[in-house]
């Protein structure tokens, strides 16, 4: 039996665009400990940088009153991501609470996995449901590049098979893909986990933040992905698991498994975008390239009652009118080449 609302005018909230609010995605720490040259280059990230002081961040408190409105407003998923989650202290106790709430069905994780072998047991009882782990080349020396750390994918790769063997099922492997980076190592990392029920799915370079320099001659579209896997290993396309799925599947024509591919860049998914995001220090984001967000830490510490921040929210996704990347696809001046916007908020701190 479905329990009456507690806000009767949060239940079914649409956006501007008739989208509902379906999915969280809570970053719990601007803080990282790789240095990913395309979201926290060391070269900026260094020693020296001032992340964002303890009093800024939500509390787990603060993070759990606030996902039980969002629930109410339609929200079933959460993705909990970063900056790193796992480098957050008692983290399982935020996931065991999130579990708790009504509506919620799903919880999901982005990490790097470094520290995963250590805290997968403890997430899973948590009440974890999916792991998604960050893995751009299963080549040592690339993903030392790409990861801006000295130590490799050992410790990912033992996360991955440290959570596969606790029952995390299926496991999706993220691959940002750069040309001239990592492009030449695709396919050795699709064979390295084609047949263990993990999912890569490769990802087009996005112009997220405003760090990473981007420009569009370094994106390989999945068009080209799907080529470049397919001449090795046959494949087909596979119907969406759900409205809405970013990813567009394939499977390997030999029954062992399959892939994905995200084109955010080439053939953006704005029409379907029911993702709401939560920054460390509490602003709700409704866009992944949004310039700011509203504020909803003042409220939850000036005494708002829940009504209150509830209000905020329904007047935030009720004026929304985010498609980024479907402006980009259409805009010449992105097809040009960079991007040139200096004001939208980094990928580490409203997570991916
Ligand atoms: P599930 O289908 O629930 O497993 O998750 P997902 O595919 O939405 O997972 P994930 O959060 O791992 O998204 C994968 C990548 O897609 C992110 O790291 C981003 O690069 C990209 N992405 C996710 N959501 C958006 C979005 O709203 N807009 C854009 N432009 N890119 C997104
Ligand atoms: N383009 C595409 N994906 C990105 N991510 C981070 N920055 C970018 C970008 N510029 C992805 C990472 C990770 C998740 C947190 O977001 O691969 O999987
Ligand atoms: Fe850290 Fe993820 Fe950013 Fe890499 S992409 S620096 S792992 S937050
Ligand atoms: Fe959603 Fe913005 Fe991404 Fe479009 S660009 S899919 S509106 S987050």
């Amino acid at each position: 039996m479905s329990k009456t609302s507690e806000f009767p005018f949060l239940k079914g909230i649409t956006d501007k665009l008739n989208r509902p609010v379906r999915d969280l995605r809570i970053s719990v720490t601007d803080r990282c400990n790789f240095r990913c040259t395309y979201c926290m280059p060391a070269e900026i990230f260094g020693e020296k940088y001032e992340f964002l002081p303890r009093p800024h961040i939500l509390s787990f408190e603060e993070i759990e009153r606030l996902a039980k409105i969002f629930a109410e407003a339609g929200v079933s998923k959460l993705r909990i991501t970063g900056g790193e989650p796992l480098v957050r202290a008692n983290l399982p106790e935020l996931i065991a609470s999130l579990s708790a709430i009504d509506g919620i069905d799903d919880i999901a994780m982005t990490t790097n996995g470094y520290l995963l072998a250590k805290y997968a047991q403890e997430l899973k009882d948590a009440g974890l449901n999916r792991l998604t782990i960050s893995l751009d080349s299963i080549d040592e020396d690339i993903f030392k590049k790409m990861s801006g750390r000295p130590q490799g994918p050992k410790n990912t790769l033992e996360g991955i098979k440290v959570a596969s063997e606790l029952g995390f099922d299926p496991i999706k492997i993220n691959v940002v893909v750069q040309r001239g980076v990592n492009d030449h190592t695709l396919v050795d990392t699709a064979r390295y986990f084609k047949g263990t029920g993990a999912i890569v799915r490769f990802i087009e370079f996005m112009d997220v933040g405003t760090k990473n320099g981007w420009e569009l001659s370094q994106v390989v579209t999945s068009k080209d992905v799907v080529e470049m896997i397919g001449a090795e290993f046959p494949l087909e396309p596979v119907d969406a698991n759900y409205d809405g799925e970013v990813a567009s599947r394939y499977r390997y024509l030999d029954g062992e498994g399959e892939i994905g591919v995200i084109s955010s860049v080439s053939e953006p998914f704005c029409g379907s975008c029911s993702r709401a995001r939560l920054s460390t220090d509490g602003k709700l984001v409704t866009c992944l390239f949004a310039t700011g967000g509203t504020d909803l830490k003042s409220a939850l510490r000036s005494g708002a009652s829940d009504t209150e921040i509830a209000e905020i929210i329904a007047k935030v996704w009720t004026g929304r009118d985010d498609r980024y990347s479907d402006l980009r696809s259409k805009d010449t001046k992105f097809k040009a080449g960079s991007s040139g916007d200096g004001d939208k908020v980094e990928m580490y701190y409203i997570g991916g």
